[in-house]
């Protein structure tokens, strides 16, 4: 088990997912609130952060209960951190210190080094410099432009460095944490998927026992993943539901149900499209829609979590970036915990508690436990689709009638990604249907009819992402076969757009 301490670094989540690809369990905490159980941490690494040592509300946490009693890994500020409190001096810094830059001097016989040569490319981001190192501190490595880019102090197990070796850019990243953790602090690398499941499985029948567990499933990666960990544990004790909210894909309510049937999960499928598109007509506000879509949501699922007698639990599929406390960075050093879709979401009455055997992984964790358990790769690999499904790519007013149209061109463009080799290599894709008529011609007859955008972006979160240079050809085949087979569309553009400053999606 390591500890990182946030210091609200936009690379804190990056040193979980190092640290895990090492098969070691890692938790990021807030830098002002240690975890109760710290003895069960048997190392502990600083984080980076936007402060500045030296400013009057940068994070200046008690390390007592860590330092020299645990090894510790101060990155970035947190080696600027170590200093400054400790006899070193910190000072802004004259040369330039971001990106890249190579290692020009390693201290030999230093296991802290061990398969780390001179000249490795190292990634810098931090404005202050270590001047002078704090007391009792051995130089332990340099840059051309940075004398103190690493050190150790005497007589404890604690490092520091100046660079971020979480960061891809930094090529022998990934060696030195495992020299730290699994080297110097001997911590055994058995966190896998199989033992993450071994575990989570009999920590949910211990939780579970007898009892009931209820939980919506969407077709996406993390309920289903969710639901087949909790099968494993309680069996027929879970019940899934299924909401066909009318805002699927073409064919997918049935064509997924029979798969998590397959599955041999305890589901029923509940078709309430007529409902949701009912309380929808006449909505054109994209937060409007979204809204009667939760609200019907809500009432559709709880008609039928109440059917299921003596329900005690309701099973969630939130992962770790959902629940992560993290340092605001904005509104000064106080901990806030993101708000997100996925958290909180429980209505008041609905009396149950929560499970969420996810809630400390990421996505391509939970991707990977999925193909531990062998899951279809298929479904593992399937892009992210919003909950409020198509009824945000549909701009303006939702009728029956657009809602299919629309779903013809998307499976046009999704089997069309698939066929040609293309699927994988997109993070997410889908169609827009757009609030636009135009004039074109068909045959002799002049036509007035629908324009529809397709948009393919990569991305790792979502967060930002790029539009995907699709082949002309492909684009091309697309857009007759669209315009051809498609009734009311005469139209197709490709939306080249970034995120930021456009969104995903259009709504
Ligand atoms: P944007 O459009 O904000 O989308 O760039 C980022 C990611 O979030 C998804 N998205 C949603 N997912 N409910 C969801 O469950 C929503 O209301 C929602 N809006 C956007 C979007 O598909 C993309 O993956």
């Amino acid at each position: 088990n390591v500890l990182i301490l946030d210091f609200g670094s936009q690379y804190t989540q990056l040193i979980a997912r190092r640290v895990r690809e090492l098969n070691i369990y890692c938790e990021i905490h807030p830098y002002n609130k240690l975890p109760e159980n710290l003895s069960d941490f048997k190392a502990v690494v600083l984080s980076g952060s936007p402060f500045s040592v030296r400013g009057e509300d940068a994070p200046h946490p008690d390390l007592s209960e860590i330092r020299g009693k645990k090894p510790l890994l101060a990155v970035c500020y947190g080696a600027q951190y170590l200093a400054h409190f400790s006899g070193g001096e910190v000072a802004p810094s004259n040369t330039r210190e971001y990106g890249r830059a190579n290692l020009s001097f390693i201290k030999g016989g230093e296991e802290f080094f061990n398969g780390i040569s001179v000249g490795s490319q190292v990634w810098m981001s931090h404005s202050d410099t270590i001047k002078s190192l704090p007391t009792g501190a051995v130089l332990l490595a340099s840059t051309g432009d940075v004398t103190n880019a690493a050190y150790k102090i005497e007589n404890e197990e604690t490092y520091a460095i100046q660079f971020h070796p979480e960061v891809y850019h930094s090529t022998d990243g990934k060696q030195l944490l495992d020299n730290f953790l699994i080297g110097i602090a001997k911590i055994q690398p058995n966190w896998t998927p199989n033992s993450f499941v071994d575990t989570t499985v009999s920590e949910l029948k211990e939780k579970l026992g007898n009892d009931k567990v209820v939980l919506g499933l969407s077709g996406g990666v993390d309920s289903t993943v969710a639901a087949v960990l909790l099968h494993k544990a309680i069996g027929s004790n879970l019940y899934c539901i299924f909401v066909n909210n009318g805002l699927l894909r073409k064919n997918e309510f049935a064509s997924v149900l029979q798969q998590y049937e397959g599955m041999g999960l305890n589901v029923k499928g509940v078709d309430a499209s007529a409902r949701f598109l009912e309380a929808l007509a006449g909505e054109s506000d994209p937060e409007g829609k979204r809204k009667i879509i939760g609200r019907v949501f809500i009432e559709v699922f709880d008609d039928e979590a109440n059917q299921i007698e003596d329900a005690k639990w309701l099973g969630q599929g939130t992962i770790y970036p959902d629940v992560i406390e993290s340092v605001s960075v904005n509104g000064g050093p106080s901990a806030t915990i993101k708000s997100h879709h996925n958290v909180g979401g429980l209505p008041d009455f609905m009396k149950l508690k929560v499970v969420e055997p996810l809630k400390m992984l990421f996505k391509d964790e939970v991707r990977r436990v999925g193909g531990s358990m062998g899951l279809d790769p298929e479904l593992l690999g399937r892009h992210p689709f919003p909950g409020p499904g198509l009824a945000i790519r549909i701009l303006g007013d939702i009728t029956p009638e657009k809602v299919s149209i629309l779903q013809e061109v998307d499976a046009i463009f999704i089997n069309g990604l698939k066929e040609n080799g293309l699927y994988d290599k997109v993070w997410q894709a889908g169609a827009i249907l757009l609030p636009v008529q135009s004039v074109g011609v068909m045959g002799d007859e002049r036509t007035y009819e629908k324009c529809v955008a397709l948009r393919a972006v990569e991305s790792t979160d979502g967060m930002t992402a790029d539009w995907v240079n699709l082949p002309y050809e492909f684009l091309q085949k697309t857009s007759n076969e669209i315009i051809n087979k498609v009734k009311g569309v005469n139209r197709v553009v490709y939306d080249i757009s970034s995120k930021p400053p456009a969104t995903i999606e259009w709504e």
